[in-house]
């Protein structure tokens, strides 16, 4: 049997060049105002820590950092199609400007959720997601990121930050199993 060699599809080159592409457009839509209140970045674990690292350090207004940890994952490939939010503590949101940040769209349950719940508990002034991926041949809720740094197929990705089984989270780049 052949062994499955990972294939890297997004260089840790092509990241770090998106992602300052993505920043300039936030820091238009979000401009740094004297009298505006910080940017709530909200990064969505276990995911989305490495995006959001070097995301953050591309956005020149002032910003609050929260984390939650929110999946329909499990360890599984495909969703579950159940939020599990093991870690959903957030601050007044009424009044602030919010940007989620999250690895992937692909079913569209964890954002639909995510931001049906912020909206409904503190209607922000303004809401909007950041998605290092986006999978939208897999979409089965109707829901959209604002920002969108690769549209990929339907292939499994893992590293910077998305994993495989708990695996490969570190790897500056995003590869796949051929
Ligand atoms: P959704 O709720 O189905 O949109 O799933 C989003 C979550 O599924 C992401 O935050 C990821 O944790 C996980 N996920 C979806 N596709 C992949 C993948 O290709 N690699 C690793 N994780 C994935
Ligand atoms: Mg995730």
């Amino acid at each position: 049997m052949k062994s499955k060699k990972p294939q890297i599809l997004y260089t840790e080159k092509q990241i770090q060049k998106m992602i300052k592409l993505m920043a300039k457009k936030i820091n238009i839509d979000f401009p740094d105002r004297k009298t505006s209140k910080s940017l709530v970045v909200i990064s969505v674990l276990k995911g989305a820590f490495l995006f959001t690292a070097d995301l953050i350090r591309e956005i020149k207004r002032q910003i609050q950092l929260e984390f939650v940890r929110i999946s329909s994952y499990g360890t599984r490939q495909s969703s579950s199609g159940r939020i599990e939010a093991p870690l959903l503590i957030l601050p007044n949101l009424t009044g602030r400007d919010v940007l989620i940040v999250e690895d992937i769209v692909d079913s569209g349950r964890t954002i639909s959720f995510l931001k049906g719940y912020i909206q409904e508990q503190f209607h922000p002034t303004n809401l909007k997601v950041a998605s290092l991926l986006n999978k939208k041949s897999r979409r089965e809720v109707d829901v959209r990121a604002d920002y969108i740094g690769f549209e990929v197929d339907n292939l499994f990705l893992f590293g910077y930050g998305l994993d495989s089984s708990e695996k490969f989270r570190h790897l500056p780049y995003l590869a796949y199993y051929e």
